[in-house]
């Protein structure tokens, strides 16, 4: 038996008894006559004391043990004579009567603690001593208790867990498809799924009603702190369910989930239009754990003279509460901030608004006191706060705005990662023109209804077509989305088309779709919540690698088994037996 105990059980209720532990060396303490060593496992560390006096062979033998060698060892529970309060297993400690080296190991490349010397490339070259930190394996525990109770939240309402396939031909949902060639049809391929959005509508048509899914999906898209190549979804579909039902049922999910995972509460979601988050917060993902929504200042600026206010489109502010006392170093580095090219803004004019009731602002020239005090009424100030204006056109200068917005936020250190602002964003345009390619794209994805007071807009004013979707946005990040679909063959027709496909490429493309939606297809919708940026959430952080067990790097290598890589060329043959370029399938619209 290689154990008795793990390495985080033992308690002083255990003095006297002999164990065996098994683990890895954390650390050693060679006090002279005294050695110890701390001994961890996946459940926690407990020290090993080896005494001169009792047995100096096994106290040399201990001092030999290297950083992560694999150790069993048997000894006697006995208390501690300093306790260690920050351990749970501080009491006690093993007085080893015996030890196994199990294996040995190489120094490792970068200490395996909370606070490690290793850059991210190194610890992605060894993932698995990375894993072997106390923080990884916590978030991969934090991942697993997400899955089970999120399983056992869908179980209880009835819903079925479904697999569906991994090779797939092409969902269209806005990123590009990884392809994977086929050695029995040559010159073809099959596409991983960008997410399982079709087989979950085919299986409302079967009957199932109810669907859910932990499930990998795979996008070939820029990578950034939240988005890998392969995640996972938490993908959901209901039939004969209604928006608000589908919002009810997912918004019970994520307080099943804040309760049992992190015993938190959440008040009822916030419902915002898409709209209104755009025009007050810049974003349609706002975090609303604090205020700042952007106030409209063209009416309080104009006319003043202050040309680069009067041409603009829009001129919009925010009042930052309590920072009128900011430095001028301070607003200079947030102007450099918005001067980047990723924000690209030309420049901030600022308003202080002084606690004995007067205004400085950046524009004296053109604007008095009593103009001041407009803006200040218009953004909602009071003395003391802090007015941050930009201007420009109406689209990019309110997207420019939130950001200033989360990034003064963050100065300001009102981003607490412990605090949980939740919301539903809704009424999504169902279309958005794409300038590169001249069409219209579907904002969520193609088989997404449009609302029903909306259709009559679908020939005449696109753009204003609102659709049936919504998005759970969680402290400013998109954590799902769906919406309620197209069921109706027709309608589908309608769809495909206004987005630029002719009906032989829908055919070709959805026909698969179509055909069902001819036999008996019920009302459905569903949504799809992105589980690694959930994990990431409740554990108050952004990048979704550290929640993966194997993620890829930014480059989208994964650095440790070197791939992707090159084939040999005897598989390569077997892939593309006429040697010559792959077929292609007509490109899509
Ligand atoms: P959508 O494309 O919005 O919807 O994806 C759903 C959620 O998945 C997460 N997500 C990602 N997470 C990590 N890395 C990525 N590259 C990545 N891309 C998306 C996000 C997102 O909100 N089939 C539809 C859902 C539906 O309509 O039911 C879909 O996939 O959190």
């Amino acid at each position: 038996m290689y154990r008795t105990h793990t390495c985080g059980e033992l308690r002083k209720l255990h003095i006297g008894k002999v164990v065996t532990l098994s683990g890895w060396v954390k650390a050693k303490r060679d006090k002279g006559y005294l050695v110890f060593i701390d001994l961890r496992d996946r459940y926690g560390v407990t020290q090993l004391a080896f005494n001169r006096n009792n047995n100096s062979g096994l106290t040399d033998q201990a001092v030999q043990l290297g950083r992560e060698y694999v150790v069993q060892a048997t000894g006697k529970v006995i208390e501690r004579s300093s306790v260690n309060p920050d351990l749970p297993t501080g009491d006690i400690e093993i007085l080893v009567s015996e030890l196994n080296v199990l294996n040995r190991s190489k120094t490792p490349p970068f200490t395996l603690d909370d606070e490690t010397d290793g850059g991210e490339e190194l610890r992605m070259r060894y993932r698995y001593l990375d894993l072997r930190r106390d923080k990884m394996r916590k978030n991969l525990e934090i991942r697993h208790r997400l899955a089970i109770e999120a399983r056992k939240y869908l179980d209880d309402i009835h819903f079925l867990e479904v697999e569906t396939p991994y090779l797939i031909k092409s969902t269209p949902e806005g990123a590009r498809d990884f392809v994977v060639p086929s050695r029995m049809n040559p010159g073809q391929f099959y596409a991983l799924p960008q997410s399982p959005q079709t087989f979950k509508q085919l299986l409302m048509v079967s009957g199932f009603d109810r669907y859910y899914q932990i499930v990998k999906c795979f996008r070939d898209e820029d990578l950034r702190a939240d988005r890998q190549p392969e995640f996972t979804q938490l993908d959901c579909e209901m039939a004969f369910a209604d928006q608000e039902d589908i919002l009810q049922t997912f918004e019970g999910l994520a307080r099943h989930l804040f309760k049992t995972l992190l015993n938190h509460d959440v008040p009822e979601f916030r419902r915002m239009t898409y709209d209104d988050a755009m025009r007050l917060y810049g974003s349609d993902k706002p975090d609303l754990r604090f205020g700042m929504p952007i106030a409209d200042l063209k009416e309080a600026v104009s006319g003043a003279g202050f040309k680069v206010f009067d041409a603009a489109e829009l001129v919009a502010g925010i009042c930052v509460t309590g920072a009128s006392g900011l430095s001028r170093k301070e607003i200079d580095q947030l102007i450099s901030w918005v001067k980047r090219p990723q924000i690209g803004a030309n420049g901030i004019v600022y308003c202080k608004c002084n606690a004995d009731g007067t205004f400085k602002s950046s524009v004296d020239k053109f604007y008095d006191q009593n103009a001041l005090k407009k803006w200040a009424e218009a953004c909602d100030a009071q003395p003391g706060d802090l007015i941050l204006v930009m201007a420009g056109e109406l689209h990019k200068t309110r997207k420019q705005m939130g950001e200033l917005r989360l990034e003064v936020a963050d100065r300001q250190g009102w981003r607490d990662p412990q605090q949980f602002a939740c919301l539903w964003v809704v009424d999504f345009p169902l279309l958005e023109w794409n300038d590169d390619h001249q069409r219209w794209h579907a904002m969520h994805h193609p088989f997404t209804s449009p609302k029903t007071e909306d259709i009559a807009f679908m020939d005449t004013d696109p753009g204003k077509v609102r659709a049936n979707a919504y998005d759970m946005v969680i402290n400013g990040a998109e954590i799902g989305g769906g919406s309620i679909r197209i069921h109706d063959k027709e309608m589908q027709h309608r769809m495909l088309k206004l987005l630029g496909f002719s009906a032989s490429q829908a055919e070709e493309q959805f026909g698969f779709l179509m055909n069902a939606f001819e036999y008996g297809a019920p009302p459905h919708g569903g949504a799809a919540f992105g589980f690694d940026r959930w994990v990431a959430i409740f554990a108050g952080q952004y990048d979704i690698k550290d929640f993966i067990a194997f993620p890829k790097n930014n480059a989208g290598r994964d650095v440790m088994i070197d791939a992707p890589a090159f084939i040999d060329q005897e598989q390569r043959d077997e892939l593309f037996p006429d040697n010559k370029a792959p077929a292609t399938t007509p490109p899509h619209p």
